[in-house]
This record gives structure tokens, sequence and C-alpha cells, in this order.
């Protein structure tokens, strides 16, 4: 075939079609047009009629947003995702942004506390978890972390009387997974080691203990040479299965509505993992007598031995107990893992802190243990102004977001000087990023990127440019659960190690943001 008869054939076939492919395409072209801009020009009325103006549009993320998606993409697995929002926010000094996905989602990105004030308490109804139900369901079922509304509602209540202040001061079951953990250390013999793994361990066995009434003991392993102290079917896979299963809820939450692309064997074998062990320790209480009950939860607090007493749903009781175990259990690792990050890069704070410590409790063999209570912790001022300091520079959930339930506004960062409210119409997405809020120098003074627990001895009134645990109705349930915790385990480790090296870990530390954040690399010390 000659190459113009060729040519020439294919034209004549294209003339064929084309009448009917310019048809449906441009009639689709058409519509999409029309409704995209439609949509906008309503959103500009209702925008102009509220006496709104967006804030500075985010360029680099052109009309469909996929550019500042794929950065974001290539920051996450850097470890830098974190960073470059705050290096982003010094080009906005108005504290917010907005782009907008091929003109038909707008997301608005905030780090103004006021802004953040409007999201979390003053228009809470107007904000919902957006599709973070969908995204967790498989895991978690419903609990008081994936609820919106009602679900929400009675979820709150049935679960806040258990974090009353009484029930939180059981320190004392914290003490043998800190002999183990210390072990652990000690057998390290001042080499290079990864505290990080340790906390994470530490931290399941606890809230196993404390959720479930019996410990998985993930710290129990063949270095240490020690006997199982019970048996749990199932327990040796808990810890790992945990992790997985927590690793992609974030890629789920991480791709919104495209959420049902990431469902993978992997996954769903480790949701099953972790419900058979849950659901062994919910029918175990569940046969409990009452007075089996009474006499099981007489020396600690167990949280599944409590709830057991206000609803017998197994469903209930299995899905709720697994939304405290994400809740508390990495962000618990994480400040503990930057914590002793920052203590092994300042020497002086740590040497301050072990004196505060040993004044009240002793040190060494002769530790007053039982004098380490939720009370005498409080009265470490210096110890309360490390972990805040921590929580300043290394929020759990550096960056969060709500969903508008309905057409509505913020209060500031829109026009030029930023004094405007900002439209939100229905179905949009703020996303606030307390890391940057938590930087800025506005509130925290021009040495807000270093460590200094020293600025929190005469801090003036921060509202909420502080807000590691969140505000408003659905404040953190357990945040003096965590902060005693994390003080009596950096009590005890003050009291049992003289000397915290810092052995070569990158400064300022790679993040891996899952769920919550903490150090993509792990920390890496020295401790005797
Ligand atoms: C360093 C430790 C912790 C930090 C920084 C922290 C931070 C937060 C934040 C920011 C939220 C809000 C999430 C959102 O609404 O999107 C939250 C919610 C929650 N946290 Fe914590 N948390 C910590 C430890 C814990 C612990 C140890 C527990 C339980 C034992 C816990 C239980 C909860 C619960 C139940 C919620 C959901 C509250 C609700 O939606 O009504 N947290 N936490
Ligand atoms: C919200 O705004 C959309 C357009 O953005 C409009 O179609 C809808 O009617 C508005 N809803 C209310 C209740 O005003
Ligand atoms: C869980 O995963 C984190 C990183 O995602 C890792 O640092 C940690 O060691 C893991 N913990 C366990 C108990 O497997
Ligand atoms: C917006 O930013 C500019 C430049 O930093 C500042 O002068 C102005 O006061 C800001 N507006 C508001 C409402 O904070």
């Amino acid at each position: 075939m000659s190459q113009s008869s060729f040519i020439n054939q294919i034209h004549s076939l294209g003339l064929e079609i084309l009448p009917y492919f310019t048809k449906w395409y441009s009639v689709l072209i058409i519509a999409i047009i029309v409704y995209i801009g439609s949509l906008n020009l309503i959103n500009l009325y209702n925008s102009n009629r509220l006496g709104c103006k967006n804030p500075p549009f985010y360029k680099k993320a052109g009309f469909t947003g996929v550019p500042a998606l794929l950065e974001a993409v290539k920051r996450k697995n850097n470890g830098r995702l974190a960073d470059w929002a705050d290096e982003t926010f010094d080009q906005f000094p108005n504290m917010s942004v907005y782009l907008n996905v091929c003109g038909l989602l707008k997301i608005v990105f905030t780090v103004d506390p006021e802004n953040i004030k409007a999201v979390l308490a003053t228009q809470f109804n107007d904000f919902s978890l957006g599709t973070r139900h969908e995204h967790f369901a498989p895991l978690l079922g419903d609990g008081i972390f994936t609820l919106d509304g009602n679900g929400w509602k009675d979820s709150r209540a049935m679960l806040r009387p258990q974090f009353a202040r009484e029930q939180i001061a059981h320190v004392k079951s914290l003490e043998p997974h800190i002999q183990v953990l210390a072990k652990h250390i000690k057998n390290n013999n001042f080499k290079t080691f990864d505290l990080q793994e340790l906390f994470f361990r530490f931290t399941v066995d606890t809230a196993t203990e404390f959720l479930f009434g019996e410990s998985v003991h993930s710290l129990y392993d063949s270095k240490l040479g020690l006997e199982y102290p019970n048996n749990i079917p199932g327990r040796e896979n808990f810890a790992d299965a945990f992790n997985i299963s927590q690793k992609y809820l974030a890629d789920r939450a991480y791709m919104q509505m495209f959420y049902w692309l990431t469902n993978p064997k992997e996954f769903k074998e480790c949701n099953k993992k972790v419900h058979y062990l849950a659901k062994y320790f919910v029918d175990k209480a569940l046969n409990f007598t009452p007075e089996e009950l009474e006499e099981n939860s007489k020396d600690g607090y167990i949280f599944l031995y409590e709830l057991v007493k206000q609803t017998r749903d197994p469903k209930v009781l299995q899905d709720q107990l697994l939304n405290i175990m994400v809740a508390g259990r990495d962000t618990t690792a994480g400040l503990l893992s930057f914590t002793m990050l920052e203590l092994s890069r300042n020497p002086k704070v740590w040497s301050k802190l072990r004196q505060e410590i040993i004044e009240n409790f002793g040190e060494g063999e002769d530790a007053n243990i039982d004098e380490i209570t939720f009370e005498s912790l409080k009265k470490c001022k210096y110890l309360k102004s490390v972990l805040d300091e921590t929580l300043r520079l290394y929020p759990s959930v550096p960056i969060n977001f709500r969903t508008a339930t309905k057409n509505t506004t913020l209060p500031r960062g829109g026009g030029k000087d930023g004094s405007d409210p900002i439209y939100i119409p229905k179905g949009s997405t703020v996303a606030y990023t307390v890391y940057k809020t938590h930087r800025l120098t506005e509130y925290y003074g021009k040495d807000s990127g270093e460590f200094k627990p020293e600025r929190w001895e005469n801090m003036p009134r921060l509202g909420w440019a502080y807000l590691p645990f969140n505000g408003g109705p659905r404040i953190c349930l357990g945040q003096q659960f965590a902060l005693t915790e994390a003080s009596y385990v950096i009590a005890r480790l003050a009291q049992l190690f003289t000397t915290l090296e810092n052995r070569d870990n990158i400064y300022p530390p790679r993040k891996c943001i899952h769920l919550t954040m903490n150090l993509e690399d792990g920390v890496y010390l020295g401790m005797k």
C-alpha cells in the first residue's frame, strides 16, 4: 500500500466517524465546562454575598492540583513532608492558602489559630471527619475515632468517664514493663541501639495491658532469655499485624476518595490477626461472672472490664478498644522517641531534668519508685516543660483535616491583607497544620525552631496556637493519660541511666507521617 492511499484511507475513515465523534465528545466537554463554570460562579456569588475573599492561590498546584500532590508524595517519602509545610507557609504571612482540584474541590490549608479554632470549636457542626470512617472501618469498625454525629457523641459519652483522673493514676502497672525495657537498654552495654523500636514495643505492651487486661509482651524476645509471663493465642503476631494494618489505614487516608484502591490481601490478613486477639479478650471478659470481674479489676484499672459494665455488645467493645489503641499507642511511642532524641542532643537539659527527678524520687537502686505517682509527677515542672516543648516541635498529628458539611466560612486569611473571611463550600477540605502553627515566630519568637524547655517557664497564654492534643469537643481524651505515661517513663530512665549519648542522628530528624508522626530513621543512642 502506498503511503498516500494509506493516508487517504485513514482520512476517509476519519471523516466517516468524525461527525459522531465530535458530537458526543464536544457535548461532554461543553457539559463539563458549563458544570465547573456554573459551580464556580455560584461559589463566587455566595462568597461575595458573605463578604468573603479567597486567600492566596497555591500556584504550584496548577489547575488540577496534581503537581502539588506529586510534590507532597515526594517529600513524604523523603521524611520531609512536615518540613515542606513549614517552609511553604513562610511564603504566606497571612497563614492560609488554597488550591482547587480541577475546579471541583476546594482545599484550604491554614496554620492560623483563629481558623483552627473555628473548625474545631466555634463552628464544630459545620465540619466532619469526611471519609475517615470508610478509610479506617476494616480495622476499626465504628468507634470514637472514626464516627461523626450521634455515633461519635454516644461513643464519647461512654468512654469519657473511663478517663477520669483517679482512673489514670495507675502508673504502677507501667513498672514491670520499664524493667524489661531497661534490661534491653543495659544489654547494649553503651553500644549504639535504636530506642524508638523499643518504645514501640513498650507502648504496645502497656496499651494491651491497660485496654485488654493482659499484655502481649512484645518486649520479651529471645535476646533476654525470659520466660513469657502469660500465654495468649495469637500474641506473637499482634504487634507486627497492628503495625502493618495501621500503615495501610494511613495509605487509605492519603488516597482520600480513592481509598478503596488500597485493600490488599496483607491488609485483610493483618486485620484478621488483630481482630482475633481482640475478640479473644472480649469473649473472655464477657464470660466473667460479676464476681470474677470485680476480682480481676481489683489491682489495676482495666478499660475492657469497666466497659463491660456498660455494654455487652462484643462488636462495640472490640471496635472501641481498637479505636483507643490506634489513638494512644503510636502517639505515645512517638512522644517518647522525640523526647529522648532532643535530650540526647541537649546535655544541659538532660542533666537539669535528672536533677529534678533525683531530688524528687532518688536515683539508681535507691529510687523511691512507690513515690512516683500521677500527683507527684505533676510537681516536676521541668519534666512537664520538656514534654510540652517536644510536643510543640513534634506534634503527634502534624497535619489534620476536616470536611465542610455545609456552605460555611473561615474567619480570617482572605483578601490582600488577610483580614477577610474565606468562603468554604460544602464538601471542601480544610487542612490544618499545627506543625507550622507551633513554629510561628509571632507566637514563639525568633528561636521558634529550637528545642528550649525553658521557654515554658514564663510563656504568655497561647490559646489555639498550641494544639498538640487538638481542641474543642473532639479534644484528645487521653491527654492526661499520655502525659502521665510519658512522664513516668522519662523519669524512670533518668533514674536508671546517667549518660545519654546521641549517636549520629540526622538533624533535623526525618519524620515518618503515617497516622501519626514518628522518626523515619529511629533514635540512635548510647546509654549507661
Ligand atoms: C502524645 C500522646 C497523644 C497525642 C499527642 C494525642 C493527640 C490527639 C489528637 C491530635 C487527637 C485529635 C484527632 C482528630 O480529631 O482528628 C486525639 C484524639 C483522641 N485521642 Fe489522643 N493523643 C495522644 C495520646 C492518646 C492516648 C494515650 C489515648 C488513650 C489512651 C488517646 C485517646 C484519644 C481518643 C479516644 C481520641 C478521639 C477523641 C474524639 O474524637 O472524641 N490519645 N488525640
Ligand atoms: C451551597 O452552595 C452551593 C454551590 O456552591 C449551592 O448549590 C447550594 O444551594 C448551597 N446550599 C445552601 C444551603 O445554600
Ligand atoms: C512499627 O513500625 C514502625 C515504623 O512504621 C517501626 O519503627 C516500629 O519498629 C514498628 N514496631 C513494631 C513493634 O513492629
Ligand atoms: C497579613 O500579612 C501582612 C504581611 O505580613 C501583615 O502586615 C498583615 O497584618 C497580615 N494581616 C493580618 C490580618 O494578620
